[in-house]
């Protein structure tokens, strides 16, 4: 398939025009959020949606978040929107929040993977929204990579994983938050985080104290789990050599990860995932940085980058420091937990 790469260099409106002319026509487009790169269809049509499937390799159950550029929008898209839905709204919209609500018919099923629920979100990056405001439809949008590689927060990586394989690429600026949207599940009360991002859980409790974290989450799921969120159940964010997380105190996680590269006599076949505070420490390996202890937020930014970064090497295994879950922490955490497949030594 021939893809058109679009570069906002001039023409802005024009560019921009003509991608959502791809969207009114049934096609796909990749595009830059504050969160991750998204690949985009019109939300309303069946068959539009299915190519998005089809590009990423995505399994058919796990359902589509929409994306609006105006409030008015979520109107036509939802049954109901109850008080603590537009509380919600009113803070963190545009943003990194996705809010589960009752949907109404005209989303059709492959949108919602057969849920009677949809999740919407209405992006803060300028692009996006002008974007979906010039396509005059609601997107639906997953992360722009091949399922089950960890979601580009570049549009390098978006043309990496998708180029050939969708109808436009919207080149954008770099992702600000770097993870996925907080997805918290509005239909039931109290509301439920599905999934932690950017807005953090102190931040949604300010606005209810009663929001609470659905705790399986951030644990390895037991074999018949059925998470709330179907993406959950799928092992994600994955580099292509295995990833273990050795967590505890910082002092003895240096001196473990750096025990356990002695066993590889290639230093180039074993890689680690450092912060910019202990990064002198380890003198063998392939090592990468997220960033500084002092900046949580940076190492959001940085995390699926670094990831995916390993897979141009000869690295077989990589250890991974861990980070505090508190904070941007629990969502950092938990895309780290879930690109190792849950293979933690706590020590
Ligand atoms: O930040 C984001 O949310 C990005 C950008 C592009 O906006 N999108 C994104 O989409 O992360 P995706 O498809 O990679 O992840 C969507 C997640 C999946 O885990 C899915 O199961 C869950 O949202 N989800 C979608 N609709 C749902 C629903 N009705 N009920 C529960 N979970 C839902
Ligand atoms: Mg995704």
């Amino acid at each position: 398939m021939k893809t058109k790469l679009i570069k906002l260099d001039g023409d802005y409106e024009k560019k921009i025009e003509i991608a959502g002319e791809f969207i009114r026509e049934g096609g796909t487009v990749g595009f830059p959020t504050e969160t991750v790169y998204g690949l985009g269809a019109n939300a309303l049509d069946e068959e539009a949606v299915k190519k998005i499937f089809i590009a990423k390799g995505r399994p058919q159950d796990n359902p589509l978040i929409v994306h609006i550029a105006e409030l008015e929008e979520i109107k036509s898209l939802v049954k109901d929107i109850p008080d603590i839905a537009k509380d919600l709204m009113k803070n963190f919209w545009p943003g990194p929040l996705t809010l589960i609500l009752n949907k109404k018919d005209i989303i059709p099923d492959m949108t919602s993977a057969g849920l009677k629920t949809i999740g919407i979100r209405m992006p803060s990056n300028k692009v996006a929204r002008d974007f979906i405001r010039a396509s005059k439809r609601p997107i639906a949008a997953p992360s722009a990579n091949i399922s089950g590689r960890p979601s580009p927060t570049k549009v390098q990586s978006c043309i990496d994983d998708l180029f050939g394989k969708v109808d436009c690429i919207l080149s954008g600026e770099n992702s600000k938050v770097g993870l996925e949207s907080t997805i918290v599940d509005c239909t039931s009360d109290p509301a439920c985080v599905l999934r932690p991002g950017g807005i953090t859980l102190e931040m949604l409790k300010s606005v209810d104290e009663r929001i609470y974290i659905d705790k399986s989450i951030m644990e390895k799921p037991k074999s018949d789990f059925k998470p709330k969120a179907p993406g959950m159940k799928y092992r994600h964010y994955a580099p292509k050599a295995s990833l273990k997380i050795i967590d505890g105190d910082l002092q003895k996680t240096i001196e473990k990860i750096n025990e356990m590269v002695q066993n590889y006599i290639d230093d180039k076949k074993v890689g680690i995932i450092a912060t910019d505070e202990t990064l002198k420490y380890y003198k063998h390996g392939v090592v990468r940085s997220l960033g500084s202890r002092e900046f949580p937020l940076q190492i959001a930014q940085n995390l699926f980058e670094v990831l995916r970064s390993f897979d141009d090497t000869e690295v077989q295994q990589i250890y991974s420091e861990a980070f505090e879950e508190k904070g941007i922490g629990i969502a950092i955490m938990n895309r780290l937990k879930k690109a190792a497949g849950f293979n933690i030594e706590k020590i």
